[in-house]
């Protein structure tokens, strides 16, 4: 935590050309949360006449009301120094006044005061100063001077006002003003006074001249609702205004729909069961998606994304899971992608079952299920793709030309409209986890893309959609595929290192099921997916074999280092070295059965 800022060390800012920050703050929350940011000074301003009040000036606001919002910014202990303004009338009858109404807002926790005016309000500087309060003058544009002025307006702009500003700002300096805040100038004139004098200035609406900078909060943080043209000299750092009205209405639209509170927002008595129920919100339009993820992530909160094709089961919903551990939404994409598919058949045969997928998600506690229309995702004339080079030319690359382009090329899309922090994808398509972690990196996306393991049915099947496909019979063929896997693995633990006697272990298991034919199975170096001469360290064997007609993919880490891998078939079918077990599958995925956890 840095050390307090003093009056003393505002003015030595001059001296070492640090420039100075100053930002309004009217309330503790505000205050607490601006001063994290490291500001110099947190004025309370009168402008709380317009910006909290809603007035168009600020004449009305009396003192009794900077006291209060004075002491609400000086409870947040701020480590920035507290500077009270003085309200119109309450400093420019009398010097007593001046004292007086001074003295009020230092004892409710202002460390200095400031107060408009140039050479008349000297002596009531002076005196205060006497009186060991610390005063900020303020020149140029005065609030507070707002009829006299015509309005608002920029002040300075003749030879005649431009010499009365910089007395002004010597005759406070010489007063013993500790800073003196430059308002609505123009640059030539802020620069002159700056020059002119040996305390800091700190402009508003005065160019880049003076020693600091001070904005009220409002208008750096775009806090309101776009009534008001903002003056041009304001920059806004924010779009808070905006924001609110979204959260707002998000919270609206939830209560409205059942979505608020969740059960997880509930709280439950000791001994009942009830539960409040999980409702999924669905959106398909792009530009709706879009909106849902900006508002989250403007209010801090991280969207954890899963990608799918549909036809979800245990698999996902452990994709599922591990994206809740690493975001506070989960959004779940359904779209079976027609670009990724180089065989029209299957595309038409991939497994859709949209109701079952709804009632999986919201049991599972989804947040949000995006179900991108294909005319949206591919409008017509369409003509972008994304091109992963050289992890793509091995393993299934070589076997389904452009499947990796048009995967890449959809999830780049996703991401875009998702724009999720994190994104999680099962390692059992090993090569696409690849693909999209290189290209997430290459274009940076600024996206965490995060593998998970492998989820498998009883007798070691890799879970997918697609095992939806095999009939009964080609069920109990396809658990050759783990079990080859497993018999390369018991063969490298037995010695193997060659790449023909671990592929000839494979092979021997896939040929003695007469339904599995071998596509591929290569054994790679896991990062660069470049197939390896021997095995000298850990290696990735990565498989793809056709059972009656569906095409199942898997893959199994190999370590030489390892003597008792874990078997992929559990150890009563698999102890057999790879022969294949005559005994029936365990029935399919619980979750497809029953329709939910
Ligand atoms: O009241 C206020 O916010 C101010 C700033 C505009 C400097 O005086």
């Amino acid at each position: 935590m840095r050390a307090k800022v003093t009056v003393p060390e505002i003015v030595a800012a001059k001296r070492s050309g640090r420039r100075l920050t100053m930002v309004t703050a009217y309330d503790c929350t505000f205050a607490r949360l601006i001063d994290r940011a490291g500001v110099d000074i947190l004025l309370v301003g009168d402008s709380l006449g317009m910006v909290v009040q809603g007035g168009e000036s600020t004449l009305p606001v009396t003192l009794e009301e900077m006291e209060y919002h004075v002491r609400l910014v000086a409870r947040a202990g701020t480590r920035a120094l507290v500077l009270g303004d003085l309200p119109f009338l309450s400093y420019q009858v009398s010097r007593r006044d001046a004292l007086l109404s001074a003295g009020r807002l230092v004892k409710v926790g202002a460390e200095a005061v400031k107060l408009e005016g140039g050479r008349a309000q000297a002596g009531t500087v002076r005196a205060l100063v006497r009186a060991e309060i610390p005063v900020f003058g303020h020149i140029g544009l005065t609030p507070q001077a707002v009829h006299r002025m015509g309005g608002h307006r920029v002040q300075g702009r003749d030879e005649e006002a431009r010499r009365r500003l910089v007395d002004d700002a010597k005759a406070l300096a010489d007063a013993g003003a500790c800073a003196i805040v430059v308002e609505g100038v123009p640059l030539d004139v802020a620069r002159l006074i700056t020059e002119s004098i040996d305390v800091p200035t700190i402009g508003i609406g005065a160019g880049p001249h003076c020693d600091g900078q001070v904005l009220v909060m409002h208008d750096l943080l775009g806090l309101d609702d776009g009534s008001r043209r903002a003056p041009r000299f304001v920059r806004r750092y924010a779009g808070l205004g905006d924001q609110v009205t979204a959260a707002v209405a998000d919270f609206a639209a939830e209560v409205q729909s059942g979505d608020f509170p969740s059960d997880a927002e509930s709280y439950h008595s000791a001994g009942v069961a009830e539960r409040a129920p999980s409702r999924l919100r669905e959106i398909e339009g792009v530009a709706e998606m879009q909106a849902w993820a900006e508002r989250q992530r403007a209010a801090g909160v991280r969207i954890a994304f899963v990608p799918t094709m549909g036809y979800l089961h245990e698999g996902h919903l452990s994709l599922i899971d591990e994206a809740r551990k690493r975001g506070d939404r989960v959004v779940v994409s359904i779209f079976v992608n027609p670009i990724q598919f180089d065989r029209e058949d299957d595309l038409v045969a991939y497994p859709r079952d949209l109701e079952r997928d709804r009632r999986v998600l919201a049991d599972a506690g989804v947040d949000v299920l995006f179900l991108p229309r294909a005319g949206e995702m591919y409008p017509d004339e369409f003509a972008t793709a994304v091109d992963v080079d050289r992890l793509t030319t091995h393993l299934c690359g070589a076997h389904r030309p452009g499947h990796f382009r048009g995967v890449a090329t959809v999830v780049s899309k996703l991401f875009h409209v998702v724009r999720p922090h994190v994104a999680v994808f099962g390692e059992k398509d090993f090569q696409q986890l690849a693909v999209i972690r290189r290209m997430a990196r290459d274009l940076d996306f600024g996206i965490d893309v995060v593998g998970a393991p492998t989820v498998r049915e009883a007798d070691g099947l890799a879970m997918s959609s697609r095992n939806a496909r095999l009939s009964a019979a080609s069920r109990v063929a396809a658990r050759c595929v783990p079990t080859a896997l497993d018999a390369a693995r018991l063969a490298v633990a037995d010695g193997a290192r060659e790449i023909a006697e671990v592929h000839a272990a494979l092979a021997q298991v896939l040929a003695d099921e007469p339904r599995a034919k071998l596509e591929y199975a290569v054994i790679c170096d896991p990062d660069s997916l470049e197939p390896v001469g021997r095995i000298d360290g850990p290696v990735q064997l990565v498989v793809a074999v056709w059972v009656d007609g569906v095409r199942l993919i898997d893959n199994a880490r190999i370590d030489p280092g390892e003597v008792d891998p874990p078997r992929l078939v559990p150890s009563a079918e698999g102890r057999s070295r790879g022969r294949g077990a005559a005994s029936a599958p365990a029935e399919t995925t619980p979750l497809l059965a029953a329709g939910k956890r």
